[in-house]
């Protein structure tokens, strides 16, 4: 893929929910495009729509009117299994509460999307990333065992592991101290960087937001 090509592009996005005087403008008309190999910081108040657009852009969430194209694939376009088949191969995901299975141990957490496509590992890299991540020690421990900043670190390293072109990530830092925050947030922009991947990611930390080369504001459902 060329460089500078718009890898997202996002249209007229609405995401209202329920009806009448108590309906909620989760997005009220976004217009977006982020490049490819470019990393984006999107920032906003609580409540201002931010998880619900990242969902959008990975196909998670089904919009009430206007478009996200990704990577040439108009979103609305593909039926659920293609939808599947698009997260797992585009999209690596890094959620606001981690998602991690909890019957796995952090080292099954981590290849758990790999084995689902049938793909061989590379092993060298996914070291690479668990050692980055300080978590040789806890490959064999259960979610349930680690501390918040563990299973936000476990989360990173599965969304790592299938080398996504895209990493959607909320807030991938929020349960860790500063120094780790600048670590993980550097880690990630250095993987992005190195392999010419896109990173998009919402923080409520000025100074991360700070490392993207394009920061996004959101305000009541819009971009301000
Ligand atoms: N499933 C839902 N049903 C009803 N309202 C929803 C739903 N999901 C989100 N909302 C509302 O949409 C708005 C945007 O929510 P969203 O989660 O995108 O905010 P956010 O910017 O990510 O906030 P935070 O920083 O707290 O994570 C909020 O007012 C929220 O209450
Ligand atoms: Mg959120």
């Amino acid at each position: 893929m060329k460089t500078n090509t718009n890898i997202i592009t996002v249209h007229g996005l609405k995401k209202y929910y329920g009806s009448g005087p108590r309906q909620v403008k989760a997005l009220d008309g976004i217009d977006l495009t982020i490049k490819q190999g470019e990393f984006t910081a999107i920032t906003g108040a609580s409540g201002s729509g931010k998880t619900t657009l990242l969902n959008m852009m990975g196909g998670l969430d089904v919009p009430t009117e206007g478009e996200v194209i990704v990577d040439g694939i108009d979103l609305s376009r593909l039926r659920e299994e293609q939808l599947a088949v698009f997260r797992r191969k585009k999209v690596g995901f890094i959620f606001q509460n981690y998602n991690l299975v909890p019957t796995l141990t952090v080292e099954e957490n981590i290849l758990f999307p790999l084995d689902l496509d049938g793909a061989a590992p590379d092993m060298r890299y996914l070291e690479e990333i668990i050692e980055l991540l300080g978590l040789p020690d806890k490959l064999n421990a259960y979610p349930e065992a680690l501390s918040g900043g563990q299973q936000q670190r476990t989360a990173i390293a599965r969304a790592l592991a299938a080398k996504p072109a895209i990493l959607l990530a909320d807030e991938p830092t929020g349960n860790l101290d500063s120094q780790n925050s600048q670590n993980v947030a550097g880690l990630l922009k250095m993987t992005t960087k190195l392999f010419h991947r896109t990173l998009v990611m919402i923080t409520h930390n000025p100074e991360l937001a700070q490392l993207a080369d394009t920061v996004v504001k959101m305000k009541d459902g819009r971009i301000v």
